[in-house]
Parts: structure tokens; C-alpha cells; sequence
């Protein structure tokens, strides 16, 4: 491990190095911001590139996130117990879960708390160990640390707040639900290729961050909308707000609870989560199923169909619902 910092310092001093002879005088890094008041939170993605081989656990430490969330975020297998301690390798992308909040008047998240290590400088901080979403200056400027030379070395231990950019612009896209990534531009990326190889479009990437041309430059903070699955929790529910994003897995109820989206219909699908041991009832009242299991009672009429939907975390009670539909078929058999 410390040959492989070792490492990863050089190659971050090289960065840092051309950065600087390329760019005197160049315009900060730009980073789509949201503005926001109140105090409501709501989800968002960090996309994050690992500065070094990195168990899910530790990953997870830094953005003081749930390995199991980080997982699912990822569709990772986050069943198998042994899952938080896979190493991810260096140079691995992943999306990692994050609560937005609001703070000074703008979407950010402040939950994470960074504990300096020796030879760490706030620059490394931000670029290496934080992969570029957090500057120097936005650090020194969170912690009050006015005086502090990026490139000096922080005292081993120190602890710092590091307020990471995230938006969620109502997790709507052109009136469709989406999860926003907060995306850090790479050298060699384009914006025609950041918006394809997320299925979006330059337009739809330039609205979102109100770019006047399409053109960003790396170390830019690019705001991506995902397709994603909303849900319709009332707002007493602990998850009210939960959205995942196409092709990915959240957990919700205490991980008693897993949903996920896509990939054929953008309707959010909850089933019971094997992680925990102790979780509250997960069975349709009136009914014999589980939740994200169908039930089918043949009647005079036809064959009644009814889902046992999930809907929402409230007051610690996994509560559901369970809608019925005839089926189409016109006899009155279930048989499929
Ligand atoms: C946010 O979205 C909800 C429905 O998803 C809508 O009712 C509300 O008007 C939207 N608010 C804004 C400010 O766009
Ligand atoms: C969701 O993801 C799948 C692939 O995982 C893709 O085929 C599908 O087009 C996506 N849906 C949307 C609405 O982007
Ligand atoms: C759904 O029902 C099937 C058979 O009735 C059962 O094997 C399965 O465990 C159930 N799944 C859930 C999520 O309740
Ligand atoms: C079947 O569904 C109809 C309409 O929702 C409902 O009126 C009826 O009571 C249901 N029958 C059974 C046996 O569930
Ligand atoms: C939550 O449950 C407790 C104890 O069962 C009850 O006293 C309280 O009123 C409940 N709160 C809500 C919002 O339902």
C-alpha cells in the first residue's frame, strides 16, 4: 500500500506540474451549481475514479457512505456477504451515492469528513485522493483555512470537511425522472462523447449545465442526467424522494428493502433485500405475498391480478400496497 501511494503522489505531481505550465493565468474549474433554499436533501451521484486499488469498504469510508449502497449504485453484487471487502482496482469508475443538501444556497453535499494523512497537501486531497471533485480552494475555503498553502503538507490527522458538488434539479429531466452525476471531465474527453456515452445528448448536457458552447475542459464538473425510476412515497416516509437510476439498485427500509430500475420499464420494483437478518414484515396485508410478488384469485369475471407493491419506510414500518387489476384474458382461469 505504501509503494502504491508512493506512486500515485508521483503521478499526481506530474499532473500538477502540467497543469500549471499549460495554464497560467487559466479560467478556475467550472462546476454546474444548483441554487436551493430550505433545508430538504435529495439524491444525487458522484462519479469517482479510484486513485488507487481500494477495498468497497474503504471507498465507502471516504464518501461516508453505505458499502451495500455504493454496491448497488454500481449493480454489484451486493448480496454476498464478503462483498465490502472486494478490492476495486485503481483507475475503476464508479457512481457513488450521495444526500444533497442544501447549503449556502446551493446544492452540495457536506457529509464527508476527511482525516489528513501524512505527506497529504489540501491539492493532493482534491486531486488525487478526491479524483479532482473537490479544489483546494473550496476545501481551505470550507474549513477556514485562509492561509494554507496547497502544496504544503497538512498535519497527519487533521480533519477536514470536504464539500463535494452534486444537483438534483427536482430529479427531473425534460419532465422525466433523473438522477444527476456529478461527472469530472477527463483530459481527452469531449462533451459529444460524455453525452453519448451516457445516452444523452450535447443539447440536453449543455442545457443542464448552461454552457454556451460545447466545450469543457478537464477538471470541469459536468452535471449528467440519468434516466431513472421515481417513487411515490408520502412524505412521512423516510425514503420520500427515493430514485434510482436505469440499471442500478438502491436499499432503503434499514436494506431490508431493495429496489431497482430498468432495464425494460422505467417503474420502480422493490423486493425483500437478503442482507439483514431482523427486518419488520414484508407480506401485503389481506394477501399470502411478499412484497414484489403478484398474486392471482380467478373470479366470475375473469382472473383478478394483484402486484404487492412497496410504499415507503414509515414510522420504522415497511408499509405496501397492493393495487388489483383484471387481467385481459377473458376466461376466468389464471393459468398463464
Ligand atoms: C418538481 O417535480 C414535481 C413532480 O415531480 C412537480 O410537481 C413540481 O412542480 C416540480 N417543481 C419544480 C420547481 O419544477
Ligand atoms: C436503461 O438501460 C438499458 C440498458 O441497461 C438501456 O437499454 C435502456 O435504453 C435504458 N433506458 C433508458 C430510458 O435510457
Ligand atoms: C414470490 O413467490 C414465489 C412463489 O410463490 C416464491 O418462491 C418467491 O420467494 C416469492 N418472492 C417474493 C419476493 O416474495
Ligand atoms: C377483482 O377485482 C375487482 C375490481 O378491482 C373487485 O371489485 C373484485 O372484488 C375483485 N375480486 C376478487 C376476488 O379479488
Ligand atoms: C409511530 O409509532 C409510534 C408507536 O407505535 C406511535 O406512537 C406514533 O404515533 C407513530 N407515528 C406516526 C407518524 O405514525
Amino acid at each position: 500500500m505504501a509503494e502504491l501511494r508512493g506512486f500515485v503522489m508521483a503521478v499526481a505531481a506530474a499532473v500538477l506540474v502540467a497543469v500549471v505550465s499549460l495554464a497560467p493565468g487559466a479560467a478556475e474549474a467550472k462546476t454546474t451549481i444548483e441554487p436551493c433554499s430550505g433545508s430538504d436533501s435529495c439524491q444525487a451521484l458522484l462519479g469517482y475514479t479510484l486513485y488507487a486499488d481500494m477495498k468497497v469498504s474503504e471507498v465507502a469510508a471516504l464518501f461516508a457512505a453505505d458499502p451495500a449502497a455504493l454496491l448497488a449504485a454500481n449493480a454489484l453484487d451486493f448480496g454476498d456477504p464478503g462483498a465490502a471487502h472486494r478490492i476495486l482496482p485503481m483507475g475503476l469508475f464508479v457512481r457513488v451515492p450521495t444526500r444533497c443538501s442544501c447549503a449556502d444556497g446551493v446544492r452540495k453535499s457536506v457529509s464527508v469528513r476527511y482525516a489528513a494523512r501524512p505527506e497529504d497537501t489540501l491539492a493532493t486531497v482534491a486531486d488525487v485522493v478526491f479524483a479532482g471533485l473537490a479544489s483546494a480552494d473550496q476545501i481551505r475555503n470550507e474549513n477556514g483555512l485562509a492561509s494554507t498553502d496547497p502544496d504544503a503538507p497538512l498535519d497527519a490527522g487533521q480533519k477536514l470537511v470536504i464539500p463535494l458538488p452534486c444537483v438534483c434539479f427536482n430529479s427531473s429531466d425534460n419532465n422525466l425522472p433523473a438522477m444527476y452525476l456529478s461527472y469530472v471531465v477527463q483530459v481527452g474527453d469531449t462533451v459529444p462523447a460524455i453525452a453519448a456515452s451516457y445516452e444523452t445528448t450535447v443539447t440536453d448536457v449543455m442545457n443542464v449545465n448552461a454552457m454556451g458552447s460545447p466545450v469543457a475542459a478537464p477538471g470541469d464538473i459536468l452535471a449528467i442526467p440519468l434516466p431513472a425510476c421515481a417513487s411515490a412515497f408520502p412524505k412521512s416516509a423516510s425514503d420520500h424522494g427515493l430514485i434510482v437510476a436505469n440499471g442500478t439498485y438502491a436499499l432503503t427500509a434499514g436494506n431490508c428493502v431493495q429496489c431497482s430500475c430498468g432495464p425494460g420499464s422505467l417503474n420502480l420494483y422493490c423486493t425483500p433485500a437478503s442482507l439483514s437478518a431482523s427486518c419488520p414484515s414484508m407480506q401485503c396485508p389481506n394477501s399470502n405475498v411478499m412484497l414484489g410478488n403478484v398474486s392471482t384469485h380467478p373470479t366470475g369475471a375473469g382472473c383478478n391480478v394483484s402486484s404487492c407493491n412497496y410504499g415507503g419506510f414509515v414510522n420504522e414500518t415497511i408499509t405496501t400496497s397492493s393495487p388489483t387489476q383484471m387481467s385481459r384474458t377473458t376466461s376466468n382461469s389464471c393459468a398463464d
